[in-house]
């Protein structure tokens, strides 16, 4: 079947993915209706499919159109909000064409009575259930007057009708990001969203829905995802009549731009995918997603890095990164990344942000001389950078002051004692391209630690008419600088940071190689904030650090192992004081980093199955599970570990004793762990007999 498919009689189109299809038909006025997310049907099934959510009565007519403007019996969200000129909203859109090839499909229409047109975009790929979604306006119009832009979602996605509904997402804070919450949908439009300028650490751009009757590997489950890293906007609504449909969009409310003759405006991807197979299902299409069609370098085995943030803080210096880097190198690290406190007058968070130079009294010589003695000890050299941002304290500032994201006469509000440079200003954009090319190619920085700690306030844009559009302008240029530098420097990785996963999402993802997932490094916090990560987004993209014990920010104390095992279900990173580690725990932690490069492969590039206190990787013939007790009551019994995801009539090896396993043996009885002691951990390895 193909990917695409037109019923021309029907008036009716179809878009397949090998597990899932997406129906849409013009009904007799003309109106774009949804008709089917879900199962795979055939074309004949496709246009047997009724209207289903037809409950249009005079008091509370309800459509499940496909991106429903304003206008009209419509009392629901819509995906569109415009304004003419003259102050009316109402929009009719007539169909004006399609082109459907290569899996791609535009649905093209004009506005009956005013100068818009509007190009809904659809893609599905052979290998993925993901379907991909934007939405384009166009004024038309030669020399009218210009559109009030309100809202232009990138997508509404409309769920089938069921008894009843479950909306699953992540909340969370600095340090404590993608708690998973699942609970009932209300019957009322539950909006999501960030109004800060980025992501966020609150709430992340995605939602999944079941009929609460999904579980970790069982069940229908249709989740979204917004491709954005600037504020957004997820609003699920859900009548009493049981439409439910999550509309996505880039900005929150409020901000609006206007759309001058012969300009366009074009929304960020918005993502869904459709799972039968309950959570877990729905995680590994999206992980699959992500490495086949999102990340840069899906292939790259991430390097096990060496950060130093947590050991030094601001006070960074020669020799003290030379003793660390050399800790590290023994450790088996592939790559020294040093964090914040190298540049200006930069001792603390106060001053020198925005004064990318080294810093002469702790880098007399530069920073050349550290950069080759990184190299020499076998490692990549990386660097951290926050280019967004400017202490008023700074140079920069003090030469610059309008560069900042300000109103005229208003009070400029900081946080963390700095200010956002607005970037929508092409002189501050080419200002950080500047500094940064010369900073990777004077050095050859293999990795940058790309941060952004604070959020937009007083997001103005003095003499810019259209001063809202900053809000989207400035993550454009964010993402044009990245692409550029990846580009211009082809082996240069970037790893996203915003005061920890504060700027996490496909939209980030799709030019950077990691991201540092949250600032909280005690093993059992970082737990839940795997766990809410790895729904959407992929394990091989998670940096996780074994810190010290206690941990700092926590105080918890917390054995090695268990650090170093919770850490290699991601991106394995170290970020201890290695000058305080024991001969024994240093000992101790190369034996693990080599064995994290064994099971790396597997757990980087593998199928991710979440079990009871365990998580489990699943690649080829290899398989990985980390298990972990947490603390439990004395006498509370102990039971089998079930593993999933295994082929029950196959045997397994354990590669480091050698004994057999019937895959139908763990996945029916489940595995003896052993783990007896809180906070104890252990580690499997395991491969198909062939
Ligand atoms: C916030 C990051 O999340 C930390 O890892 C560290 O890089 C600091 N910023 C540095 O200021």
């Amino acid at each position: 079947m193909t990917a695409v498919h037109h019923d021309s009689a029907a008036r009716l189109w179809m878009l397949s993915t090998p597990n899932s299809c997406y129906v849409l038909r013009l009904d007799d006025q003309g109106r774009l209706r949804h008709l089917h997310w879900g199962a795979p049907l055939t074309p004949d099934q496709a246009a047997a499919l009724p209207y289903v959510l037809d409950v249009a009565t005079n008091f509370d007519g309800e459509l499940a159109e496909e991106y429903p403007g304003e206008g009209g019996a419509r009392f629901g969200v819509p995906a569109l909000r415009v304004r003419y000129a003259d102050g009316s909203r109402t929009t009719v859109w007539d169909h004006t064409g399609h082109t459907a090839e290569d899996g791609r499909l535009t649905l093209a229409f004009r506005e009956r009575h005013g100068p818009l047109a509007l190009e809904l975009h659809y893609r599905v790929h052979p290998d993925s259930d993901a379907v991909e979604r934007r939405a384009l306006v166009r004024h038309d119009g030669t020399d009218g007057e210009p559109v009030l832009l309100q809202q232009v979602a990138a997508a509404r996605w409309t769920l089938p009708l069921r008894a009843d509904y479950r909306l699953s997402h992540v909340t969370g804070a600095w340090s404590a990001e993608n708690q998973l919450t699942r609970g009932p949908l209300a019957r009322a439009e539950t909006v999501l969203t960030s109004r800060r300028g980025i992501t966020g650490h609150q709430v992340n751009p995605w939602v999944a829905v079941d009929a609460g009757d999904a579980g970790e590997e069982h069940g229908e489950v249709w989740s979204s995802a917004l491709a954005w890293s600037g504020s957004w906007r997820i609003t699920v609504e859900r009548t009493v009549h049981g439409l439910v449909a999550a509309t996505h969009t880039a900005g929150h409310e409020g901000p609006a731009v206007t759309l001058a003759p012969g300009g366009t405006w074009e929304t960020p991807v918005s993502v869904g995918v459709y799972a039968a197979d309950g959570f877990g299902g729905a995680s590994r299409a999206w992980h699959s997603y992500a490495r086949s069609h999102v990340l840069p370098r899906p292939a790259e085995l991430r390097p096990v890095l060496y950060n130093s943030w947590e050991a030094t803080g601001f006070d960074v210096g020669e020799q003290g990164q030379r003793e660390l880097a050399r800790r590290a190198a023994a450790l088996g690290v592939e790559l020294f990344v040093m964090d914040d406190g190298w540049f200006g007058a930069r001792k603390d968070d106060s001053a020198g942000l925005g004064d990318w130079t080294p810093a002469p009294d702790r880098f007399p010589d530069g920073l050349a001389p550290l950069a080759a003695e990184v190299r020499r000890l076998g490692m990549r050299f990386g660097l951290w950078v926050e280019p967004e941002m400017v202490n008023p304290d700074s140079d920069l500032y003090r030469a610059h002051p309008d560069w900042v994201l300000h109103e005229q006469g208003r009070p400029r509000t900081e946080l963390r004692n700095q200010l956002v440079l607005n970037f929508a200003r092409p002189e501050v954009a080419a200002w950080a391209h500047d500094w940064l090319d010369r900073l990777v190619r004077e050095h050859g920085v293999d990795h940058l630690k790309w941060d952004m700690n604070r959020v937009f306030t007083e997001a103005g844009h003095p003499g810019d008419p259209d001063a809202d559009r900053l809000w989207h302008d400035h993550v454009r240029a964010v993402y044009a600088l990245m692409d550029r530098l990846r580009s211009d420097h082809p082996g240069l990785r970037i790893e996203a940071c915003s005061g920890g996963g504060g700027r996490t999402d496909l939209g980030i993802l799709a030019r950077t190689d990691q991201v540092w997932a949250s600032d909280n490094t005690d093993a059992l916090d970082r737990i839940a904030v795997q766990h809410g990560y790895g729904q959407v987004y992929p394990p091989g993209t998670m940096g996780a650090w074994v810190t010290d014990s206690p941990n700092p920010l926590t105080g918890r104390a917390l054995p090695l192992e268990f650090r170093f095992h919770l850490a290699m279900t991601g991106a394995l990173g170290i970020g201890g004081d290695l000058t305080a580690w024991s001969e024994d725990e240093l000992a101790r932690a190369a034996e693990l980093v080599a064995r994290y490069k064994r099971i790396r492969p597997v757990v980087q590039h593998g199928r991710l199955y979440r079990l009871a206190d365990a998580v489990q990787y699943v690649h080829g013939p290899e398989v990985v599970l980390v298990a972990w007790r947490l603390a439990r009551p004395h006498g509370a019994p102990v039971v089998p570990l079930r593993m999933a995801g295994l082929d029950p009539l196959a045997r397994y090896r354990d590669l480091d004793t050698g004994e057999l396993h019937h895959g139908a043996v763990l996945t029916a009885r489940g595995l003896t762990t052993g783990l007896t002691r809180d906070h104890s951990s252990r580690l499997l390895h395991l491969r198909q007999e062939s």
